[in-house]
């Protein structure tokens, strides 16, 4: 089964036709990095405008490049949520006219969740996956699957018993890790992307010269975080069922137990204050000297250094609470998933401290594309109805915490 996939949900316009949920057939990405970075940050509406211009030559690329026509696409599949409403409705809006124009079943796919469906592609078109550093076999990961979500928006532990039946153990209870690497670069005026600019500038950096202090989450909960305490609280409320749009998602309140249990949370909103505090102390000036020109005095040095000593410490977070969830649910596999999955850093972290060998997706599927989306579209129509081309609509924020499918 060949999907295409259309995704549009932030400041990349991307199509990819993806077969059997496995094999990647081909991947275009049009990114607008070089817009934005004049900006420093994402405009949203530039974004819309610059989607509505390369979405049609994008999907045709792709087609192209995987040397196909239509009639070899069974289906498509395209991100509705979460994201920027004007770029969401330029990617759907493209998949809901071809599907009728084309006559091809349509699925609606969450982004969030795409980002876990890259570790899922393990071949190329001839049979070998081209894996960092040589050609080698790729396993697909194996159920229960813990996954970290690390990107600009989110950052979540999810545990995944099966395909579309995951329950969400912990996230971030202000910042996601991906925005704290973009902050930090402001601080330190390096270039948009931040999370890149920030590693780059790291790798020449001492980790140890700043001491920036590691949140730790309070948790009311009584008892041990094992799988079956955890299975205990959630067999206490009640689930029920919403729509969103055309996607229909499964609200399990209680398997998510938010109030009783942070054990798995993540905090980095005050790591990217200690950063702001200790470049002030740095520099020697005080808390009312604007932010936005602190960066002017810093040397390259000192920089590196606080880049490294930032990266670090967000890096250990991750990867404590990664460790202590493996540990509780014995998981048979452990992907990463995200933007900021693409940190070198992060993998060697995760690689050294958990006790199983990890297959990382390549970096260009971490950030965002559409083979993610063309992956998950294949699982997702294993057991769904295709969705009526008139009535998808696109859901801004939705959060993985409510969708199961
Ligand atoms: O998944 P993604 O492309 O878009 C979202 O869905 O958010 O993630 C973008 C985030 C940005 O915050 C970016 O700075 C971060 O991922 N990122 C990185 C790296 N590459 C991208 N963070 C740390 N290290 C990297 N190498
Ligand atoms: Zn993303």
């Amino acid at each position: 089964m060949n999907v295409l996939g259309i995704e549009s949900s932030c400041d990349e316009t991307a199509a990819a036709i993806v077969r059997d949920g496995r094999i990647l057939v081909s991947n275009v990405v049009n990114s607008q990095i070089d817009i934005h970075a004049l900006y420093g940050g994402v405009v949203p509406e530039v974004a819309a405008r610059s989607h509505i211009e390369v979405i049609n030559p994008v999907i045709n690329q792709a087609l192209s490049d995987a040397n196909m026509t239509w009639d070899d696409i069974d289906a498509i599949a395209v991100t509705y949520a979460p994201g920027l409403i004007g770029s969401l409705l330029v990617g759907t809006l493209a998949a809901r006219t071809l599907a009728l124009l084309k006559n091809k079943p349509l699925f609606p796919i969450h982004h969030v969740e795409a980002h876990v469906y890259a570790n899922f592609l393990v071949e190329g078109v001839d049979g070998i996956w081209n894996m960092e550093g040589g050609k080698s076999q790729k396993q697909q990961p194996e159920f229960p699957m813990l996954a970290l979500i690390v990107s600009g928006g989110h950052s979540q532990l999810v545990l995944f018993h099966d395909h579309g039946d995951y329950e969400l153990l912990g996230q971030t209870q202000d910042d996601a890790v991906g925005e704290a690497f973009d902050k930090v670069a402001k601080i330190l005026g390096l270039p948009y992307p931040g999370g890149p600019s920030v590693a780059k500038a790291a790798l020449v950096g001492d980790p140890k010269r700043y001491v920036l202090p590691k949140a730790q989450l309070k948790c009311t909960h009584s008892g041990a975080h094992t799988g079956a305490s955890r299975k205990a609280q959630a067999s206490n409320g009640l689930n029920r069922t919403e729509k969103y749009g055309e996607g229909v998602a499964q609200v399990a309140t209680s398997r998510i137990a938010q109030e009783v249990c942070h054990y798995y949370d993540f905090s980095f909103s005050g790591l990217k204050t200690a950063v702001l505090r200790a470049v002030q102390r740095e520099t020697g000036v005080d808390f009312t000297f604007p932010s936005g020109e602190l960066a002017a005095r810093l040397n390259d040095v000192q920089r590196a250094d606080f880049a490294a000593s930032f990266q670090q410490i967000a890096v250990e977070t991750l990867v404590d609470k990664a460790e202590k969830a493996f540990n509780d649910f014995s998981p048979k596999s452990v992907v990463i998933a995200g933007g900021v999955a693409a940190n070198s850093e992060l993998r060697r972290e995760l690689s050294d401290r958990l006790p199983l060998h990890i297959d990382y997706a390549p970096m260009n599927l971490c950030t965002d594309n559409a083979a993610m989306i063309a992956t998950l579209g294949y699982y997702y129509a294993q057991k769904h109805e295709p969705t009526s081309p008139y009535d998808l609509r696109v859901v801004p924020s939705l959060s993985m915490i409510k969708t199961t499918w």
